[in-house]
Protein backbone atom coordinates (compact mmCIF):
# COMPACT_ATOMS: atom_id res chain seq x y z
CA UNK A 1 0.00 0.00 0.00
CA UNK A 2 1.40 3.31 -0.55
CA UNK A 3 0.77 7.18 -2.18
CA UNK A 4 0.26 6.74 -5.78
CA UNK A 5 1.41 9.76 -7.65
CA UNK A 6 0.74 10.74 -11.71
CA UNK A 7 2.81 13.72 -13.42
CA UNK A 8 1.47 15.09 -16.95
CA UNK A 9 3.85 18.25 -17.04
CA UNK A 10 5.08 18.17 -20.57
CA UNK A 11 8.22 20.10 -19.56
CA UNK A 12 9.25 17.89 -16.20
CA UNK A 13 12.73 20.08 -16.25
CA UNK A 14 10.91 23.32 -14.85
CA UNK A 15 7.87 22.01 -13.81
CA UNK A 16 5.60 24.22 -11.25
CA UNK A 17 3.38 21.41 -10.72
CA UNK A 18 6.04 18.44 -10.11
CA UNK A 19 7.82 21.13 -7.64
CA UNK A 20 4.25 21.13 -5.82
CA UNK A 21 3.18 17.81 -6.30
CA UNK A 22 7.13 17.22 -4.30
CA UNK A 23 6.23 19.20 -1.22
CA UNK A 24 3.12 17.54 -1.04
CA UNK A 25 4.81 14.06 -1.79
CA UNK A 26 7.12 14.73 1.30
CA UNK A 27 4.94 15.61 3.74
CA UNK A 28 3.61 11.77 3.18
CA UNK A 29 7.26 10.39 3.03
CA UNK A 30 7.93 12.09 6.15
CA UNK A 31 4.93 10.30 8.12
CA UNK A 32 5.22 6.90 5.91
CA UNK A 33 8.87 6.43 5.11
CA UNK A 34 7.97 2.63 4.34
CA UNK A 35 5.01 3.42 2.56
CA UNK A 36 6.69 3.91 -0.55
CA UNK A 37 5.55 5.89 -3.50
CA UNK A 38 4.25 4.73 -6.74
CA UNK A 39 4.98 6.98 -10.10
CA UNK A 40 3.32 7.33 -13.41
CA UNK A 41 5.23 10.11 -15.47
CA UNK A 42 2.57 10.66 -18.55
CA UNK A 43 5.05 12.58 -20.24
CA UNK A 44 7.69 9.98 -20.22
CA UNK A 45 5.33 7.40 -20.81
CA UNK A 46 1.98 8.75 -22.94
CA UNK A 47 -0.65 6.93 -23.53
CA UNK A 48 -2.14 6.78 -27.13
CA UNK A 49 -5.24 7.72 -28.11
CA UNK A 50 -5.59 4.43 -29.97
CA UNK A 51 -5.19 2.74 -26.13
CA UNK A 52 -8.21 4.14 -25.13
CA UNK A 53 -9.92 2.90 -28.44
CA UNK A 54 -8.94 -0.30 -27.91
CA UNK A 55 -9.93 -0.49 -24.63
CA UNK A 56 -13.57 0.74 -25.54
CA UNK A 57 -13.91 -1.42 -28.26
CA UNK A 58 -12.62 -4.53 -26.81
CA UNK A 59 -14.63 -3.99 -24.43
CA UNK A 60 -17.44 -4.59 -26.40
CA UNK A 61 -15.89 -7.63 -28.28
CA UNK A 62 -15.97 -11.21 -26.63
CA UNK A 63 -12.88 -12.72 -24.80
CA UNK A 64 -12.12 -14.93 -28.03
CA UNK A 65 -12.60 -12.52 -30.43
CA UNK A 66 -10.52 -9.07 -29.20
CA UNK A 67 -7.70 -8.12 -31.50
CA UNK A 68 -3.83 -8.18 -30.03
CA UNK A 69 -4.32 -4.50 -29.87
CA UNK A 70 -7.68 -4.66 -28.13
CA UNK A 71 -6.05 -7.62 -25.50
CA UNK A 72 -3.39 -5.04 -24.75
CA UNK A 73 -4.93 -2.12 -24.50
CA UNK A 74 -7.44 -3.73 -21.74
CA UNK A 75 -4.45 -5.24 -20.12
CA UNK A 76 -2.79 -1.62 -20.09
CA UNK A 77 -6.03 -0.41 -18.23
CA UNK A 78 -6.09 -3.33 -15.84
CA UNK A 79 -2.45 -1.78 -14.72
CA UNK A 80 -3.80 1.73 -14.22
CA UNK A 81 -6.79 0.58 -12.57
CA UNK A 82 -4.81 -1.58 -10.40
CA UNK A 83 -2.44 1.61 -9.43
CA UNK A 84 -5.45 3.54 -8.16
CA UNK A 85 -7.39 0.82 -6.53
CA UNK A 86 -4.13 -0.96 -4.67
CA UNK A 87 -3.14 2.93 -3.16
CA UNK A 88 -3.67 4.38 -0.11
CA UNK A 89 -3.56 7.90 -1.50
CA UNK A 90 -3.89 9.45 -4.39
CA UNK A 91 -1.40 12.66 -6.29
CA UNK A 92 -2.42 14.55 -9.43
CA UNK A 93 -0.24 16.88 -10.80
CA UNK A 94 -1.74 18.09 -13.74
CA UNK A 95 -0.83 21.79 -15.66
CA UNK A 96 -3.22 24.30 -18.06
CA UNK A 97 -2.44 23.56 -21.25
CA UNK A 98 -4.36 25.52 -24.14
CA UNK A 99 -7.07 26.50 -21.43
CA UNK A 100 -8.48 23.14 -21.64
CA UNK A 101 -7.10 19.55 -19.96
CA UNK A 102 -3.79 17.91 -20.18
CA UNK A 103 -4.87 15.58 -23.39
CA UNK A 104 -1.68 13.20 -21.63
CA UNK A 105 -4.26 13.12 -18.58
CA UNK A 106 -7.52 12.82 -20.79
CA UNK A 107 -6.45 10.10 -22.08
CA UNK A 108 -4.86 8.68 -19.12
CA UNK A 109 -8.78 9.26 -17.24
CA UNK A 110 -10.31 7.60 -20.25
CA UNK A 111 -8.67 4.54 -20.38
CA UNK A 112 -8.42 3.88 -16.48
CA UNK A 113 -12.10 4.74 -16.40
CA UNK A 114 -12.94 1.73 -18.60
CA UNK A 115 -12.21 -0.75 -15.64
CA UNK A 116 -15.47 -2.46 -14.26
CA UNK A 117 -14.28 -1.38 -10.74
CA UNK A 118 -13.27 2.24 -11.47
CA UNK A 119 -16.72 3.35 -14.07
CA UNK A 120 -19.52 4.47 -12.36
CA UNK A 121 -20.56 1.96 -11.37
CA UNK A 122 -17.67 0.90 -9.81
CA UNK A 123 -17.17 2.22 -6.25
CA UNK A 124 -13.39 0.53 -5.54
CA UNK A 125 -12.12 4.94 -5.72
CA UNK A 126 -15.02 6.12 -3.16
CA UNK A 127 -13.82 7.68 -0.49
CA UNK A 128 -9.82 7.54 -1.01
CA UNK A 129 -8.00 10.71 0.02
CA UNK A 130 -6.57 12.70 -2.90
CA UNK A 131 -5.24 15.85 -4.02
CA UNK A 132 -5.01 17.55 -7.34
CA UNK A 133 -2.07 19.60 -7.50
CA UNK A 134 -2.89 22.01 -10.52
CA UNK A 135 -0.77 25.34 -12.41
CA UNK A 136 -1.37 27.98 -14.46
CA UNK A 137 0.44 29.95 -16.55
CA UNK A 138 -2.11 32.97 -16.58
CA UNK A 139 -4.62 34.33 -13.87
CA UNK A 140 -8.43 33.39 -14.41
CA UNK A 141 -9.74 34.24 -11.12
CA UNK A 142 -13.72 35.80 -10.86
CA UNK A 143 -13.17 39.73 -11.92
CA UNK A 144 -9.80 39.01 -14.31
CA UNK A 145 -10.27 39.40 -17.63
CA UNK A 146 -10.46 35.78 -18.68
CA UNK A 147 -12.68 34.26 -15.73
CA UNK A 148 -13.87 31.28 -16.65
CA UNK A 149 -11.38 30.69 -19.47
CA UNK A 150 -9.51 27.54 -17.39
CA UNK A 151 -11.88 24.85 -18.51
CA UNK A 152 -9.30 22.24 -16.92
CA UNK A 153 -9.56 22.67 -12.97
CA UNK A 154 -13.77 22.35 -13.15
CA UNK A 155 -13.26 19.29 -15.20
CA UNK A 156 -10.91 17.72 -13.46
CA UNK A 157 -12.47 18.37 -10.04
CA UNK A 158 -15.74 17.14 -11.86
CA UNK A 159 -14.76 13.96 -12.42
CA UNK A 160 -12.05 13.08 -9.33
CA UNK A 161 -14.26 14.40 -6.94
CA UNK A 162 -18.05 13.96 -8.35
CA UNK A 163 -17.51 10.82 -10.66
CA UNK A 164 -14.94 8.77 -9.17
CA UNK A 165 -15.86 10.06 -5.67
CA UNK A 166 -12.22 10.51 -3.89
CA UNK A 167 -12.19 13.00 -1.19
CA UNK A 168 -10.52 15.58 -3.18
CA UNK A 169 -8.05 18.93 -1.78
CA UNK A 170 -7.43 20.59 -4.80
CA UNK A 171 -4.02 23.43 -4.49
CA UNK A 172 -4.04 25.40 -7.50
CA UNK A 173 -1.06 27.96 -8.48
CA UNK A 174 -1.92 30.49 -10.88
CA UNK A 175 0.34 33.03 -12.27
CA UNK A 176 3.46 30.14 -13.06
CA UNK A 177 4.81 32.40 -16.19
CA UNK A 178 5.09 35.10 -14.34
CA UNK A 179 8.80 35.67 -14.39
CA UNK A 180 8.68 33.41 -17.49
CA UNK A 181 6.70 35.68 -20.15
CA UNK A 182 7.95 40.00 -19.27
CA UNK A 183 4.37 41.13 -20.51
CA UNK A 184 3.12 39.53 -17.24
CA UNK A 185 6.18 41.30 -15.11
CA UNK A 186 3.47 43.70 -13.51
CA UNK A 187 1.92 40.58 -11.69
CA UNK A 188 5.52 39.96 -9.61
CA UNK A 189 4.23 40.66 -6.46
CA UNK A 190 0.68 38.91 -6.62
CA UNK A 191 2.31 35.93 -8.55
CA UNK A 192 4.90 35.90 -5.10
CA UNK A 193 1.68 35.27 -3.05
CA UNK A 194 0.04 32.99 -4.91
CA UNK A 195 3.34 30.59 -5.14
CA UNK A 196 3.52 30.98 -1.66
CA UNK A 197 -0.42 30.23 -0.78
CA UNK A 198 -0.57 27.34 -3.07
CA UNK A 199 3.38 25.66 -1.18
CA UNK A 200 1.34 25.74 1.97
CA UNK A 201 -1.37 24.68 0.80
CA UNK A 202 0.37 21.88 -0.99
CA UNK A 203 2.41 20.87 2.34
CA UNK A 204 -1.07 21.30 4.05
CA UNK A 205 -2.82 18.47 1.61
CA UNK A 206 0.49 16.06 1.83
CA UNK A 207 0.01 16.56 6.39
CA UNK A 208 -3.91 15.56 5.47
CA UNK A 209 -3.38 12.71 3.24
CA UNK A 210 -0.92 11.13 5.54
CA UNK A 211 -3.03 11.54 8.17
CA UNK A 212 -6.01 9.84 6.74
CA UNK A 213 -4.14 6.71 6.66
CA UNK A 214 -3.62 7.01 10.32
CA UNK A 215 0.22 8.32 10.39
CA UNK A 216 2.05 10.67 11.90
CA UNK A 217 2.13 13.95 9.77
CA UNK A 218 5.51 15.49 9.62
CA UNK A 219 6.48 18.89 11.37
C1 LIG B 1 1.77 24.11 -24.87
C2 LIG B 1 1.40 24.95 -23.70
C3 LIG B 1 0.13 25.51 -23.63
C4 LIG B 1 -0.22 26.31 -22.54
N1 LIG B 1 -1.45 26.86 -22.50
C5 LIG B 1 -1.79 27.66 -21.47
C6 LIG B 1 -3.08 28.25 -21.39
O1 LIG B 1 -3.95 28.04 -22.21
N2 LIG B 1 -3.34 29.06 -20.34
C7 LIG B 1 -2.43 29.29 -19.36
O2 LIG B 1 -2.74 30.03 -18.42
N3 LIG B 1 -1.20 28.74 -19.40
C8 LIG B 1 -0.88 27.93 -20.42
N4 LIG B 1 0.36 27.36 -20.47
C9 LIG B 1 1.29 27.63 -19.38
C10 LIG B 1 1.32 26.48 -18.38
O3 LIG B 1 0.07 26.25 -17.79
C11 LIG B 1 2.33 26.80 -17.32
O4 LIG B 1 3.60 27.04 -17.92
C12 LIG B 1 2.45 25.70 -16.28
O5 LIG B 1 3.36 26.13 -15.27
C13 LIG B 1 2.91 24.40 -16.92
O6 LIG B 1 3.01 23.38 -15.95
P1 LIG B 1 4.43 22.88 -15.42
O7 LIG B 1 5.16 24.11 -14.91
O8 LIG B 1 4.14 21.92 -14.35
O9 LIG B 1 5.16 22.26 -16.59
C14 LIG B 1 0.72 26.55 -21.53
C15 LIG B 1 1.99 25.97 -21.60
C16 LIG B 1 2.33 25.18 -22.67
C17 LIG B 1 3.70 24.56 -22.71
Amino acid sequence: MSLFRLDASILPATSASRALADLVEEQWTAAHPDAGVVRRDLAADPISATTWQNTVTGGFTPQGDRTPAQNEAIALRTALADELVNAEALLFAVPLYNYGVSQHFKTWFDVAHTDPRIDPQGTALRGKPATLVTVLGGNYSPGSPKDGWDHSTPWLRRVLEDVWGLDLRVVQRPFTLVGVNPALDAFSDVAAELKAEAETGARRSGRELAEARGGRPAA
